[in-house]
């Protein structure tokens, strides 16, 4: 009965959040490569990307956002994935001063822990990575990866718990903070030239196909080809709920950077003897 309720209340009030694990693939995503490297499941509810020596695979959005929280379930490929880069992200279109905000996996050895690297890139400018272990087997199961991204703070959750803020603070210092449509994307590819011990540690192709399962594929954002107003608190991810973290997330989010990031470009005073404009 109250499930009933709620999903009624889904439909009638405007802006609410999409129930992302309804949506099939097709209606907001299409193959951008390797489209005979991938399969479908759970009647196109499920995406399985695969990579062998031949090719990797990806896909995007159809559509372009300006604002949103956009989210993926996502399963890394098991056994040993050294080499292999599962990725979602939201870019801007190609080019040299491109925006981009991502969730990179970097597969390991089997036995030794994934890496999840996350990155924003302004203008074309990255190196803002930030390094975690997760404390979960993300081999092992769905778990929820999701980037919040408003006037006020751009925030990367891993199922419920924050690990990483990067606020706007353009106008407070200088800061840079990414402005142009972004689409949505997910790949599965071979990153052993840097991702594992920083290349060191290469692909052993005798594992392929490696493979990564994506579910849930509806978007909660603001499309550009409809609105140039995606700052508007219209929309649920703009309003003040999401312009900090609140009491309970910001202890999460403490905990877990205490506990399992590993690096920090906020820290690496070896690359940023003063440390850029956007760290706290
Ligand atoms: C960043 O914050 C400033 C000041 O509040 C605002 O004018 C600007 O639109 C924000 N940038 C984005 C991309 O929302
Ligand atoms: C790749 O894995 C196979 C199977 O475990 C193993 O026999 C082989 O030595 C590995 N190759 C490399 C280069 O590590
Ligand atoms: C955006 O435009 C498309 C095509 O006109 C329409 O189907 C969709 O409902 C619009 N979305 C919003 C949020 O206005």
């Amino acid at each position: 009965m109250a499930e009933r309720f709620v999903l009624v209340l889904v439909l009638v009030i405007g802006g609410s959040p999409v129930n992302a694990n309804a949506e099939t693939f097709g209606k907001n995503y299409y193959m951008t490569w390797g489209s005979d490297h991938v399969a479908f499941f759970d009647r196109n509810r499920e995406a399985q990307l695969s990579m062998d020596l031949s090719s990797g695979a990806g896909f995007g959005s159809r559509f372009r956002y300006g604002s949103g929280f956009f989210g993926m379930k996502i399963k890394h490929p098991g056994r040993d994935s050294a080499g292999v880069v599962t990725a979602f992200y939201t870019a801007s279109d190609d080019g040299e001063m491109h925006d981009e905000m991502d969730f990179e996996f970097l597969g390991n050895r089997e036995g030794k822990p994934i890496t999840l690297q996350t990155n924003v890139f302004v203008n074309g400018v990255g190196s803002r990575e930030q390094r975690i272990y997760l404390w979960f087997d993300p081999t092992a199961s769905f778990h929820l990866y999701r980037i919040l991204w408003n006037p006020h703070q751009i925030v990367f959750y891993v199922d419920e718990i924050p690990i990483r803020v990067f606020k706007n603070k353009t106008v407070s210092n200088g800061a840079a903070y990414p402005v142009q449509p972004m689409q949505v994307q997910a790949s599965l590819w071979n990153g052993d030239s840097w991702a594992t011990d920083g290349g060191q540690t290469k692909t052993n192709w005798s594992y392929a196909p490696f493979e990564a399962r994506f579910r849930g594929f509806g978007i909660n954002g603001c499309r550009t080809d409809n609105t140039s107003n995606c700052g508007s608190l219209d929309y649920w991810w703009n309003s003040p709920k999401h312009w900090q973290l609140d009491a309970n997330e910001q202890a999460q989010y403490e905990a877990v950077r205490k506990k399992y990031m590993m690096y920090d470009y906020c820290k690496d005073r070896t690359k940023y003897p003063t440390p850029p404009p956007e760290c706290p």
